[in-house]
C-alpha cells in the first residue's frame, strides 16, 4: 500500500509530480513525460489554470468545438460545445439546419428563482417558534444589507424567508427557505454567504428571545447551503412545423414520421429505462455548452434529473405532439447557469465562448443551452427512429478507432473512404487497416 502522505499540498508542483511517479508508475519517465506534455508553454497560461484547483500537476484537454447555424428567436447563433463524445456536434449542427428551414427555434425564460436553506433542529412549541420568526424576519433581512448590496444595484437580491415546519418528515426539522434572484451570476456564493448569515442571526436572536423557554432558545444549526433542486429557474424551448415539412422518406411519410417521433417521446415519458437514456442524450448537448461557457455542469445534471423526477417517477425532459397537422416539440428544464462571475472571467476559453455567444446574459444563455438540448435530442430520436442509432454514431467513431490503432493520414484517408460507401464496425474496420498493410 502506498504510505500516507502528509504535506502534500505544500509540496510544489516538481515535487508533487515526483511524489506521484514514485509511488505509482513503472515507467516514472514515462508518467513524467505525459504530465509535461501537456503543460502550456505559456507559463503564465499554466499558471492560471494551476490555481483554478489544488493539487494541479497537467492540464486535461476536452475538445472545444462549434456547432454553426442555430436560429434561436430569430437570432443566428454559432454554439461553443466541450465534450468528448464523438457525433454530439455532428447531430447538433444537422438539426441546427434542419430547423432552420422550419422557422428556427423558439426559446423563452419561465422564471429565474433560486433556493436556499437554512436547516435547523428545534424541540420546543411551533407556536413559540412561528412567533420567534415573524418577530425577527425584518432583522433576518436587514442583516443582509452589505451582502445583498451589489446584487441590488443588479437587480437580484433575497426574494422571500419562509419558515418552514418539516417535523412530519424528521423529528424536530425546520427550515429557513430563502428565494432569491441571483440576476446573471450562478450566485452560489451570494446565496450561501447570505445563508450563513441568517443562521447566525437565528441562532443570537434565539438566544435573546425572551418568549422561549431555556430549552428553546438553544436552536441547532445543522447546514445552510444553497439547493441545486431549481424547479422555478426554468427555460423552455420549442420547434415546431407543419407535419408535412417533416421529412418524407421511401419507408416513412411524413405523418408516419412525425407519429412515430412523438411515441418514441412518449416511450420516454412513461418509461424511466428509456427516459434515463432519453435525457442522458439532452445532456449531452446541455453539458457540453455549459461547460464550455465556465458554468457548473454537476449542478446542472443534479437539478435536471431532480426536474425530470418532479411528478414522482422519472421521465421526458422533452415533450411532443401533433395538433391540427401541426408538430410541436418542446424543452423544459431547470438551468441555474451564470455569464457573470466563478470561470466565465478567468478562462481565457470561457471567454471567448461567450464571446462568440455575443456576450449573452443569464437568461439569454439559459436560452442556448436549453436549444443545444432539444436539438441533441433531435438528432437521436431522428436517427433511432430511422436508421438506428449506430450508423452515423460508428461513422464519427470511425476516427477514434483509427487513432486506438496509429493509423498514419493516408491510412486514415483510405478508410475513411472506404466507409464512405460500407457500414462501419469496429472488426471492419481493423480488417481494412490490416489489409492495408498486408
Ligand atoms: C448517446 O450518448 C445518447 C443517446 O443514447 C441518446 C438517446 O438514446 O436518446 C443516443
Amino acid at each position: 500500500m502506498t504510505p500516507e502522505v502528509t504535506g502534500f499540498s505544500k509540496l510544489n508542483k516538481h515535487q508533487k509530480i515526483d511524489w506521484l511517479v514514485a509511488n505509482h508508475f513503472q515507467n516514472t519517465e514515462k508518467a513524467k513525460q505525459t504530465l509535461h506534455n501537456y503543460w502550456n508553454a505559456n507559463e503564465q497560461l499554466q499558471q492560471l489554470h494551476d490555481e483554478f484547483a489544488e493539487n494541479t500537476l497537467s492540464n486535461f484537454y476536452l475538445p472545444f468545438s462549434i456547432a454553426p447555424n442555430f436560429t434561436i428567436n430569430n437570432k443566428r447563433y454559432t454554439i461553443p460545445m466541450t465534450i468528448e463524445e464523438s457525433s454530439v456536434v455532428a447531430a447538433a449542427s444537422n438539426a441546427a439546419k434542419f430547423w432552420n428551414k422550419r422557422g428556427g427555434f423558439k426559446a423563452t425564460v419561465i422564471n429565474t428563482e433560486k433556493i436556499g436553506q437554512v436547516h435547523f433542529s428545534f424541540s420546543g412549541k411551533k407556536e413559540h417558534l412561528n412567533s420567534f420568526f415573524k418577530s425577527i424576519k425584518s432583522k433576518l433581512i436587514a442583516a443582509i444589507t452589505p451582502i445583498e448590496a451589489n446584487m441590488k444595484k443588479r437587480g437580484g437580491g433575497l426574494l422571500d424567508i419562509q419558515l418552514r415546519d418539516k417535523t412530519q418528515e424528521l423529528a424536530n426539522y425546520y427550515q429557513l427557505h430563502c428565494t432569491f434572484e441571483t440576476v446573471d451570476a450562478m450566485g452560489a456564493n451570494f446565496i450561501n454567504t447570505c445563508l450563513e448569515k441568517f443562521a447566525e442571526v437565528l441562532q443570537i436572536e434565539a438566544l435573546e428571545y425572551d418568549d422561549f423557554s431555556d430549552a428553546e432558545k438553544n436552536i441547532e444549526i445543522i447546514m445552510s447551503i444553497l439547493s441545486n433542486y431549481v424547479p422555478n429557474c426554468v427555460v423552455k424551448a420549442e420547434v415546431s412545423c407543419k407535419v408535412s415539412e417533416l421529412p418524407n422518406t421511401e419507408n416513412l411519410s411524413s405523418l408516419e414520421y412525425a407519429e412515430k417521433f412523438v411515441r418514441a417521446i412518449n416511450i420516454a415519458e412513461k418509461e424511466p429505462y428509456r427516459a434515463v437514456t432519453h435525457n442522458k442524450g439532452i445532456m449531452n448537448g446541455i453539458d457540453a455548452v455549459v461547460i464550455a461557457t465556465g458554468n457548473d455542469f454537476r449542478a446542472i445534471e443534479a437539478s435536471a434529473h431532480a426536474y425530470a423526477a418532479k411528478n414522482g417517477s422519472y421521465s421526458s425532459l422533452t415533450h411532443a405532439h401533433i395538433t391540427n397537422d401541426v408538430f410541436t416539440y418542446y424543452i423544459e428544464i431547470p438551468l441555474a447557469i451564470g455569464t457573470i462571475g466563478g470561470l466565465t472571467s478567468l478562462h481565457p476559453m470561457v471567454k471567448l465562448a461567450l464571446e462568440l455567444l455575443e456576450k449573452p446574459n443569464a437568461k439569454q444563455l439559459m436560452e442556448i443551452i436549453a436549444v443545444a438540448g432539444l436539438a441533441q435530442n433531435f438528432g437521436a430520436v431522428n436517427s433511432l427512429i430511422t436508421t438506428g442509432i449506430q450508423k452515423g454514431h460508428m461513422k464519427m467513431h470511425l476516427l477514434n478507432i483509427l487513432n486506438q490503432h496509429h493509423a498514419t493520414a493516408e491510412e486514415k484517408q483510405k478508410i475513411v473512404q472506404f466507409f464512405t460507401k460500407n457500414t462501419v464496425t469496429h472488426s471492419e474496420v481493423i480488417k481494412q487497416l490490416a489489409l492495408l498493410r498486408a
